[in-house]
Order: C-alpha cells, then sequence, then structure tokens
C-alpha cells in the first residue's frame, strides 16, 4: 500500500491530528490479538525451531494447509484435495505470480470497472493490457463482458484472464450474484479464460451468506481462488493461500521462485497453525465481524442523515468499503479537495478504472475509524456536498 513508504504512515492512517481520515480499509490495530500470536510464536521457537526457521516445503507448511482444509470443508462444504492448494504470501504476492507464471507481457486481461486500484497497479507492471467490463449492484455486468469477449474474437483476439474480486469488493462493496457466476464461469469456459477470484474478504460478512465461489463451482479447469490473513487477522504477517487445479499449483510450486526461496514465510506459518489450531481464529472473525458491521452500520445511517438528493452509494453486506456515486456535474476530484480544506481525507475513484474513469465516484472505507468519527466524517462530506 501507498502510505507504507512513510514508515509511520500506517500508524497514522487515521488521519493527521484534527483530521478525519475514510482513505484506508487497514484492519483496526486495536483488534490485531498480539498476545496470541506471541504465545504462539514462543510454542513454535520452543518445540520446533529447527522446522520454524529454515527452508520450508514449496507447498507451504502442512499443518496449516491441512487447517485450511478443514475450514473450507466445514463453512462451504468444499473439499480440497491436498494438490488444490498451497500456502502464499497473501494476495498481492499470489496475483504477482499467478501473473508471473501464466501470463506474458502484452496479454489482454479483464477486469471489473471500478476494482482494487492497486491490482491494477501490479497487472501493469507485468505489461498485461488492461479492458474494463461495468458492474452494477450485483456485480460484473454479464452481457457487457459478453460483448468484449465477442468483439474481441471477431478481431481475432483472445483475453487471457478474468480478475474479480467477487465478494464485497474493493472499491464497490458489491457482491457477484450466484446466476452471474454461473453465467460468467460458461463464457470463461466458451472464451478459454482463466479466472482470478480475489477472495480477501468473504469473511468480513455481516448479514446474508455468501455466494459459493468461482472455485466451488469449477475447481477443475479454470479458476485460481486467493486467499488472505490480512483482512481477517493482520496484514503485516503476510500470509495468504491460493486454491486452483491441481496441475496449476503444481507449476507455481515448481516455479523458480518457490523453489529458490522455498514455501511462504515459514515461521509465520508455523506460528499461524498453532494460533488456527487452538481454534482461536473463528473468534476472532467473529469479533471482527461485530466491530466492522457497526461500522458500516454508522457510516450507511449517517449517509442516510447527511447525503443531498442526487447522491447514491451502496450498502455492502460485507468488507470495508462503500462507494459513492456524486450527481453529475459534481466531479470527485474538485470533491476530494474540498474535503481535505475541512479536514476530512476521502479518496477518489478514477484510480479504480482500469480505462476510462467517470470522475464521479469516492471510496468511503470504514474498517479503520470510529463510529463517532465516521458520523463526524460523513457530517462533513454532507455539508461539502449540499
Ligand atoms: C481486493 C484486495 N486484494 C488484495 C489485497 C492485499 O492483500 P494482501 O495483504 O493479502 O496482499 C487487498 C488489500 O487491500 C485488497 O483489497
Amino acid at each position: 500500500m501507498n502510505q507504507e513508504y512513510d514508515p509511520l504512515a500506517s500508524v497514522q492512517a487515521a488521519g493527521p491530528p484534527g483530521t478525519i481520515s475514510l482513505v484506508y480499509g487497514l484492519p483496526d490495530p486495536a483488534t490485531f490479538p498480539a498476545d496470541d500470536l506471541r504465545r504462539a510464536v514462543d510454542q513454535v521457537l520452543r518445540e520446533r525451531p529447527y522446522l520454524a526457521l529454515q527452508y520450508g516445503p514449496e507447498q507451504g507448511y502442512g499443518p496449516l494447509i491441512d487447517y485450511l482444509r478443514a475450514k473450507l470443508a466445514r463453512e462451504e462444504g468444499l473439499v480440497v484435495e491436498r494438490p488444490y492448494i498451497m500456502i502464499t504470501g497473501g494476495s498481492a504476492q499470489t496475483l504477482d505470480h499467478i501473473c508471473s507464471i501464466f501470463t506474458r507481457p502484452g496479454d489482454l486481461v479483464l477486469v471489473e470497472a471500478p476494482t482494487y486500484h492497486e491490482s491494477l497497479m501490479l497487472l501493469r507492471d507485468h505489461g498485461l493490457r488492461l479492458l474494463q467490463v461495468p458492474m452494477d449492484e450485483d456485480g460484473l455486468l454479464v452481457e457487457a463482458l459478453a460483448e468484449r469477449l465477442e468483439k474481441l474474437a471477431y478481431r481475432g483476439e483472445r483475453a487471457r484472464m478474468l480478475y474479480l474480486i467477487p465478494n464485497f469488493q474493493n472499491p464497490s462493496g458489491t457482491t457477484l450474484a450466484l446466476d452471474r457466476r454461473r453465467e460468467v464461469l460458461s463464457l470463461a469456459e466458451r472464451y478459454d479464460l482463466l479466472i482470478v477470484e480475489d477472495d480477501v474478504y468473504r469473511d468480513l460478512l455481516y448479514e446474508g451468506q455468501v455466494p459459493p465461489s468461482f472455485f466451488a463451482l469449477d475447481s477443475r479447469r479454470r479458476v485460481l481462488r486467493i486467499g488472505s490473513f490480512s483482512k481477517i487477522l493482520a496484514p503485516g504477517l503476510r500470509m495468504g493461500w491460493l486454491l486452483a487445479p491441481a496441475g496449476m499449483i503444481e507449476r507455481l510450486i515448481g516455479s523458480g521462485y518457490r523453489c529458490m526461496g522455498g514455501g511462504a514465510n515459514p515461521l509465520v506459518a508455523n506460528m499461524l497453525a498453532v494460533y488456527c489450531q487452538q481454534g482461536l481464529l473463528e473468534p476472532h472473525i467473529q469479533h471482527l465481524r461485530s466491530v466492522y458491521s457497526e461500522r458500516r452500520d454508522a457510516m450507511l445511517a449517517a449517509l442516510e442523515a447527511h447525503m443531498p438528493s442526487g447522491v447514491s452509494w451502496t450498502r455492502p453486506k460485507g468488507g470495508v468499503f462503500v462507494w459513492l456515486t456524486l450527481p453529475s456535474p459534481r466531479r470527485a476530484t474538485e470533491v476530494v479537495q474540498q474535503a481535505r480544506q475541512a479536514n476530512l481525507m476521502v479518496l477518489g475513484g478514477d484510480p479504480f478504472f482500469a480505462e476510462v474513469p467517470t470522475g464521479q465516484h469516492l471510496r468511503l472505507a470504514f474498517s479503520y475509524v470510529t463510529p463517532p468519527k465516521i458520523r463526524e466524517g460523513i457530517e462533513i462530506l454532507g455539508r461539502i456536498l449540499s
């Protein structure tokens, strides 16, 4: 994340003193279970330093893999055999690795409009050509995807991959409807596309149910599903996992990157296996759900109370973001400036578009700031927009 260039910035994500920042979707550090993690790492270093401090197996630490398989089976009824999963260094590292192995510079990649701006940076780093597909409140518009694929085929071109964030999307907060997931899969089948689903927000659910993942709908052929401990525990762990067809996992595990450096972060993986096996992750996730759902409710209620007519916003059922649409002719860049002068920091939506942005959106994050500050911030925004 960009703010990490300043060593103090991640501590200041709430904004400089006297300001309110709704910019960053960071976990609230007050939720980090530092004592439990310290006890877990202590146990690891006492009992098996020879394992945890050594290069690890390329697929990742086995007991952590087995914990994740059990979690997927219990919560989603998803049976993931060992060859279909690997431990990774988090979502960003996984996406980078996927691009290194399964794409070549110049390949076409389809993305949602909007999508996570730092994923766009990463995809561009690989020389990929990005095409955007519009969304509505239920996620990606399947007809628009079909149209783009058809036009490409007509020109004799083909997209290599579709990258999407199906649950509580960054930045829009929307969740892709199940019938659309099925239709997207059948298009992927027809046009021979890889689907990369970045599923880092799945567990931050506040109401309803999360639809089955693309991987649950097709685990054998073309879906790579990325998971991460960043949002459900702590991003500093740099630890996640990947579910993918066995042949693709084999290819990633056998890559130079993994063979040279071994499996992802063995010390952290060992520590997390202990933490998770003690049954500590599930209650922690429950705690996060209660903290963040209260913040989401505070933000939605404040928007209802303070936004003038013409402004619209999404109502996420999970995750950490609300996506606000300004009425024409208001421009997001001007609103961001005006907000800053009123000591409120919000993020303009333009960087979240791979192609032409609309200029009319703001992303509002509610995970880092307490409900009173959220209410105060939205009230300021309401005054600016009125
Ligand atoms: C959609 C999405 N993917 C990936 C990441 C980064 O995940 P990780 O910390 O696991 O690399 C973020 C962080 O904000 C995100 O919003």
